[in-house]
């Protein structure tokens, strides 16, 4: 069983494919407040959780929320794909400036199993091509992970590594 150890001020990237599990992963494992969504901040800012084209406007708002609660000494994760290296350069900058750790926690389980799951559901319309290209950028991701300043990268693979990984909060002093 995977023991993810994060510090207890942290700025948690969770990493993965739609479909991978991240917002299930988040509420397993963090109280709702601490989880900051793109889809729920693409929601506050055009009204439509799906609207890529407000996400620019969505993830502006998203930092600014993180930041503020980053210099309250907030632990904050960030449920988004994350798999795109300017997104992560993002968080890594917002961390620093407030001398928080920026952890990353990916997600990896099989496209095909993402594929399944995401066309199970209503509230996602994309095709099969959209998904092959998040499992592309996925697997370039882990060469660029080591060095973008990430403080901890947890990586888990397939489904029952996600479902046994459990959180250790770290103090820090
Ligand atoms: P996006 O928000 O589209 O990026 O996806 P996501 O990575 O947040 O995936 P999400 O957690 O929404 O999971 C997608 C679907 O898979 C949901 O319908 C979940 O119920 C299902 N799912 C996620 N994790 C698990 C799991 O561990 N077991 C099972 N059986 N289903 C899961
Ligand atoms: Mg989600």
């Amino acid at each position: 069983m995977a023991v993810l150890g994060v510090p207890e001020l942290a700025l948690v990237a969770l990493v993965g494919v739609s479909g991978s599990g991240k917002s299930t992963f988040a509420r397993r494992h963090f109280a709702p407040s601490q989880v900051l969504s793109s889809d729920a901040f693409r929601a506050m800012v055009a009204d439509d959780e799906n609207d890529q084209s407000a996400s620019a406007d969505a993830f502006d708002a998203l930092h600014y929320v993180a930041g503020k609660r980053l210099r309250a000494g907030r632990l904050t994760v960030v449920d988004a794909t994350n798999l795109q290296p300017h997104a992560r350069a993002a968080l890594v900058r917002v961390a620093r400036e407030h001398d928080v750790l920026p952890v990353a926690i990916v997600l990896d389980v099989p496209e095909a199993l993402a594929w399944a799951r995401t066309e199970a559901r209503a509230d996602r319309t994309f095709g099969k091509q959209v998904l092959a290209r998040m499992s592309r950028d996925l697997r370039r991701t882990y060469a660029q992970l080591a060095r973008e300043g990430f403080r901890k990268v947890h990586v888990l693979r397939g489904v029952d590594e996600i479902d046994a990984a459990q959180i250790r909060f770290e103090r820090l002093f």
